[in-house]
């Protein structure tokens, strides 16, 4: 991918807790992620999957705990893409993602010159002149998820990113943001409420419970995904999606 991207290292969240005037929605969370890996958080909704990205990213200050990047300031390692869809509608597709160059100080031309190279691989040709309410909702989920890519962070936050998007439309990105991964080799965090989804496309999941969220389970995935015949009715495919479901029942998810 052009332009060139930092690596990180080892990513570990110690003790993070946060609470909004007396509601508590992070209870003590203990993490890790290791570089160039995939993770996904499920878990029910209102449990704090979105709060814990707002504390990578700087949105909001963790009550306690800390977050640490092996080698890293964190001001320069997370790019977000949050939940709802962020373009910004009166700006053409071209002009849209490259806002988080742009908030760097990245010259427009430059930008938009790394960005058309881009636009290709990300279904996009052509509609670089077109405003966000031309495309369809998955289109507008690719050009979010170029706009995050093209900030050259290190580590992607994805919330939720093919929440919106029919059965179709989501099974064809999922298998897209596949060959998006190999293609980037960067560290990605992953928010869905997909069983599938989340078995699908990550290294590990971590399963959390209803507010304050704490870990019920970690679940290291390791799927053959090269192998012949339809990976989600392989009987190790079948045995995660058990154990995560299991998980999310037992919390009342
Ligand atoms: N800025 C805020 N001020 C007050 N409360 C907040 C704020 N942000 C989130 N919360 C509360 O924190 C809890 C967790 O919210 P969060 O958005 O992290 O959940 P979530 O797991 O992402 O849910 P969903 O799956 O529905 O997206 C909710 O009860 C929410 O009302
Ligand atoms: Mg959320």
């Amino acid at each position: 991918m052009a332009g060139k991207v930092p690596t990180t290292g080892h990513i570990t969240l110690q003790g993070i807790s946060k609470s909004y005037d007396g509601l508590e929605v992070l209870r003590n969370l203990n993490l890790e992620v290791n570089q160039g890996e995939f993770v996904t958080f499920i878990g029910p909704s209102g449990s704090g999957k979105s709060t814990i990205f707002n504390i990578l990213s700087g949105l909001e200050p963790a009550s306690e705990g800390s977050v640490q990047v092996e080698g890293f300031g964190l001001e320069r390692v997370f790019a977000y893409m949050p939940q709802r869809d962020a373009l910004l509608p009166w700006r053409k597709i071209l002009d849209n993602v490259i806002l988080g160059q742009e908030l760097q100080g990245v010259s427009k031309k430059k930008a938009r010159a790394e960005a058309l190279g881009q636009l290709a691989f990300f279904g996009l040709e052509g509609f670089e002149k077109n405003y966000p309410f031309e495309l369809s909702g998955g289109m507008r989920q690719r050009a979010a998820l170029l706009r995050t890519v093209l900030t050259h962070r290190p580590v992607l936050l994805l919330d939720e990113p093919f929440g919106a998007l029919d059965a179709i439309t989501r099974g064809q990105l999922q298998v897209w943001l596949g060959e998006v991964r190999k293609r980037l080799n960067r560290t990605i965090l992953f928010i869905t409420h997909d069983v599938e989804e989340a078995l699908l496309l990550s290294d590990r999941v971590y399963v959390l419970s209803p507010r304050p969220a704490q870990i019920v389970l970690e679940l290291p995935v390791a799927l053959d995904r090269t192998g012949p015949g339809e990976i989600v009715t392989s009987p190790r495919f079948v045995e995660l999606k058990a154990r995560l479901l299991a998980a999310l029942k037992s919390e009342g998810a």
